[in-house]
C-alpha cells in the first residue's frame, strides 16, 4: 500500500503519517504547510510541498508517488474562517478537493480515506441525542456545507469511475501538536493560554457567561486507530465518543491538569461565535460495531496532551 497523506503536516496529519509509517506502509505528504509545520514530520518522509489549488502540482505529485490509497486530511479547517471568507474555504476543500479526485481517476487511486467532521455536518443536536450518520446534513458554515458536499463527490468518483472511499466524521480531536494559536482546538488554546498565564475567552452557547457550547471531544490517538481500520473500510462512519461537555468543563479539566485551581484562571466570557453549533454530540456505534473503541478518556487524554505542551 502506498499512502499520500495530505495534509501530513498538520495536527491530525502528522499522527497519520507516524501511525501508517509504523504499520510499515509506503508514505509520502502533500501539504502547503498554510498551518502544518515541517517539525510535525517525522525524518526523511517523502514530501510534496504542494497547494492543492495548484492542479498541475497535484498531478505531478501523484505521477511521482504513484499512490494505492490517498488520506485526504488537508483542508482550510476552520469555521470561523469559513464564515468570513467562504469562497477561500470552497477553494481549498471543493476545488482542491476535485483536484485530488481528478488525480485518483488519472492515477488509478483505489481508495480515498476522507477527514470529514461529524462535529459540524450535522447541525444542532438536540440534547441527550448523538447523531447517527444517516441523520441528513445540516451544515451551518460554508466549512460544514464543503465537507458535506465532498461527500457527495466521493459518491459521485465512487459510483462513475470506481473509486473506493470512506469517509470519517471527526468529532471535536484534541491532543499532542494542535495548534494553541488556531482558530479551533479549545483543549489546546487554553493549555497555551494557561500555560502563558493568560486569561482564557469562554464563547458563549446562548449568552456571555454560560457554559458554552457542548462538543464531543475524541483523543488523536483514536481517531488514528479510527484511520487505520478505515483502510478496510467503505462508507461514512461518525468518529466520537458518544459523550458531550461543555467548554467550561473543558476549562476545568485543563486547569486540574496543569494543577491550577479554576478560581486562578481568568476568564473572559465572550458572545457566541457566528457559524458554531450549540450542541454537537456524535454516536460512534456504526464504527464500533467494527472493532474501533474510544480508549482514551477525557481526563486521561488532556492529561497527555497537557504533559507534551509542557515538555516542548
Ligand atoms: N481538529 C478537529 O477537531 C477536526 C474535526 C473535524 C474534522 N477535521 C478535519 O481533519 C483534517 C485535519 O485537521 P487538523 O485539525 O489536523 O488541521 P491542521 O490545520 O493542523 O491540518 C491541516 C493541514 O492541511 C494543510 N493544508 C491546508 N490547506 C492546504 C492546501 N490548500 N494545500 C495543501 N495543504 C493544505 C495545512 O498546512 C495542514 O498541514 C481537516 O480536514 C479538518 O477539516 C478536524
Amino acid at each position: 500500500m502506498r499512502v499520500l497523506v495530505t495534509g501530513g503536516a498538520g495536527f491530525i496529519g502528522s499522527h497519520i503519517v507516524e501511525d501508517l509509517l509504523r504499520r510499515g506502509l509506503e508514505v509520502a505528504v502533500l501539504d502547503n504547510f498554510s498551518t502544518g509545520k515541517r517539525e510535525n514530520l517525522p525524518a526523511g518522509v517523502r514530501l510534496y510541498p504542494v497547494d492543492l489549488r495548484d492542479r498541475e502540482g497535484v498531478f505531478r505529485a501523484f505521477q511521482d508517488f504513484r499512490p494505492t490509497h490517498v488520506s485526504h486530511q488537508a483542508a482550510q479547517a476552520s469555521v470561523k474562517v469559513s464564515v468570513e471568507d467562504p469562497v477561500l474555504d470552497f477553494s481549498v476543500n471543493l476545488l482542491g478537493g476535485l483536484h485530488l479526485l481528478e488525480a485518483a481517476r488519472a492515477f488509478g487511486v483505489e481508495k480515498v480515506l476522507f477527514a470529514s467532521t461529524g462535529g459540524a455536518l450535522y447541525g444542532e443536536v438536540p440534547e441527550g441525542q448523538g447523531a447517527t450518520e444517516d441523520w441528513p446534513p445540516r451544515p451551518k458554515s460554508p466549512y460544514a456545507a464543503s465537507k458535506a458536499s465532498f461527500e457527495h463527490y466521493l459518491s459521485a468518483y465512487g459510483q462513475n469511475y470506481g473509486l473506493k472511499w470512506v469517509s470519517l466524521r471527526y468529532g471535536n480531536v484534541y491532543g499532542p501538536r494542535q495548534d494553541p494559536h488556531g482558530e479551533a482546538g479549545v483543549v489546546a488554546i487554553f493549555i497555551g493560554r494557561l500555560l502563558e498565564g493568560k486569561p482564557v475567552t469562554l464563547y458563549a452557547r446562548k449568552t456571555p457567561g454560560d457554559e458554552g457550547c457542548v462538543r464531543d471531544y475524541v483523543y488523536v490517538g483514536d481517531v488514528v486507530e479510527a484511520h487505520a481500520l478505515a483502510l478496510g473500510l467503505e462508507g461514512v462512519y461518525n468518529v466520537g465518543t458518544g459523550e458531550g461537555r461543555t467548554t467550561r468543563e473543558v476549562l476545568l479539566a485543563v486547569a486540574q491538569a496543569l494543577g491550577k485551581a479554576p478560581e486562578e484562571v481568568e476568564v473572559h466570557p465572550a458572545p457566541p461565535r457566528p457559524g458554531d453549533l450549540e450542541r454537537s454530540v456524535l454516536s460512534p456505534l456504526r464504527l464500533m460495531e467494527r472493532g474501533w473503541r474510544p480508549r482514551v478518556g477525557f481526563e486521561e487524554g488532556v492529561a497527555r496532551t497537557a504533559a507534551w505542551f509542557k515538555g516542548r
